[in-house]
């Protein structure tokens, strides 16, 4: 397991006393493209995480080995970034992020890695942050709550991995509870939880196994369109601040000034909005083929209007709409590859893979990766050795 051999690679390389830490990936069931755009998301944390052992040392210095790329890394708390491989930017990003929040982390030595899959759109990257902003926050008693932690993580994606990303994954990272999705407002930051009662029912997550090279270039120019629209069309409603402010029919109206492009972008991220709010509706009253509808409608617009699938997820959302008892099927998280998430019968999920498989190796040559996942809870502490 994981999560053991987090522990021997310490006692290995640095041996004696450590803190394990811990923080899990996401799935998002509806709400895409909205977090940054003040709107609605219902993503929840899984059973897939990063275990982080830790200790603290004497000095300026942060030693962190990588048990995923097996490769250590070593930087001083108030040097740069230069040099740094591209994991340790996480962890550096959340040490720099913390310190300009005037928390000041004195040195450490840590090992961590975990059993996300990288490039799935399961969030590997937030939980890596989330592992290290819980851990540090934990060792050297800043006391900040989980919402300023989770922001942390945010801004250290911002500011050194380059991805303008909105707040879901770390928010799903930190705020996780076992057997519930978690509702968000990303205006207000309200949220609730919400049991997910699937009744004969499953979520399943297939992994395309691609992620196509452009995904945080073209995730930043998606969300420079919406700042564009919202900037156009507030032009002449001086009281909208986001698209969360707008309904699709009053993004309408701006179709010719916007230009396609982001007008497309605009529209697809109001319907969204509403497609979360149904959603919620539908599991409500506990009507899943409704809220598989909705799941098609979502993948629809990304792929058309948002344009951010690729030819490998809609071949498979195709082809899992073919299959009897699949009430819907959709890309998950930012796009370009990573998985798609299908909710189906219990009793149709062997045929379900069965003919994914065959139609995705027939057009792509390689096989999916299938995960059956389940709720668990947010970051936190595992237990000290
Ligand atoms: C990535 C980002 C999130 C969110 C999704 C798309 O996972 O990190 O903030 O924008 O894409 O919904």
């Amino acid at each position: 397991m994981k999560k053991n051999q987090i522990i021997q690679s310490f006692k290995e390389i640095f041996g004696g006393e450590f803190r394990l830490f811990s923080a899990p990936g996401r799935i998002n069931i509806i709400g895409e493209h909205t977090d940054y755009n003040e709107g609605f998301v219902m993503p929840a944390a899984i059973d897939k995480k990063i275990w982080l052992a830790i200790h603290p040392v004497h000095g300026r210095k942060a030693s962190i080995y990588s048990v995923d790329y097996d490769e250590t890394s070593a930087f001083d708390l108030d040097g740069d970034m230069s040099e740094l491989p591209h994991w340790a930017l996480y962890p550096y990003g959340v040490v720099k992020e913390l310190q300009k929040k005037g928390c000041n982390p004195g040195g450490f030595k840590a090992v961590f890695g975990g059993d996300i899959p990288d490039g799935a759109g399961l969030s590997s990257s937030a939980a890596i942050e989330c592992v290290f902003g819980t851990a540090l926050n934990s060792l050297f008693d800043f006391g900040l709550d989980k919402l300023t932690i989770a922001k942390v993580g945010q801004l250290a994606e911002h500011n050194y991995a380059g991805v303008r990303c909105g707040l879901m994954d770390q928010f799903a990272s930190m705020h996780g509870k076992a057997g519930h999705v978690i509702r968000l407002d990303c205006r207000s930051l309200d949220y609730e939880y919400a049991p997910l009662e699937l009744s004969g029912h499953e979520l399943i997550l297939t992994d395309t196994r691609v992620k196509h090279s452009l995904a945080s270039t073209e995730y930043n120019h998606r969300r420079a369109a919406c700042e564009e629209g919202v900037r156009i069309i507030a032009s002449n409603m001086p009281s909208i601040n986001s698209l969360r402010d707008l309904r699709p029919k009053n993004v309408l109206p701006y179709k010719d000034i916007l230009g396609e492009e982001t007008f497309l972008c605009c529209e697809f991220v109001t319907e969204e909005n509403e497609r979360v709010l149904e959603t919620v509706k539908a599991l409500e009253s506990n009507d899943l083929e409704k809220v598989g509808h909705l799941i098609n409608a979502s993948h629809r617009g990304l792929r058309d209007k948002y344009r951010v699938s690729c030819p490998e997820l809609d071949l498979l959302v195709e082809t899992a709409n073919t299959v009897d008892g699949v009430l819907g099927s959709r890309m998950m998280g930012g796009g370009f590859g990573g998985c798609t998430i299908t909710l189906l019968k219990t009793s149709s999920t062997d045929k379900y893979i069965k003919v994914t498989q065959a139609a995705f190796h027939e057009s792509f040559g390689s096989e999916p990766v299938y995960y059956k996942v389940s709720i668990s809870n947010g970051a936190g502490e595992e237990m000290t050795g």
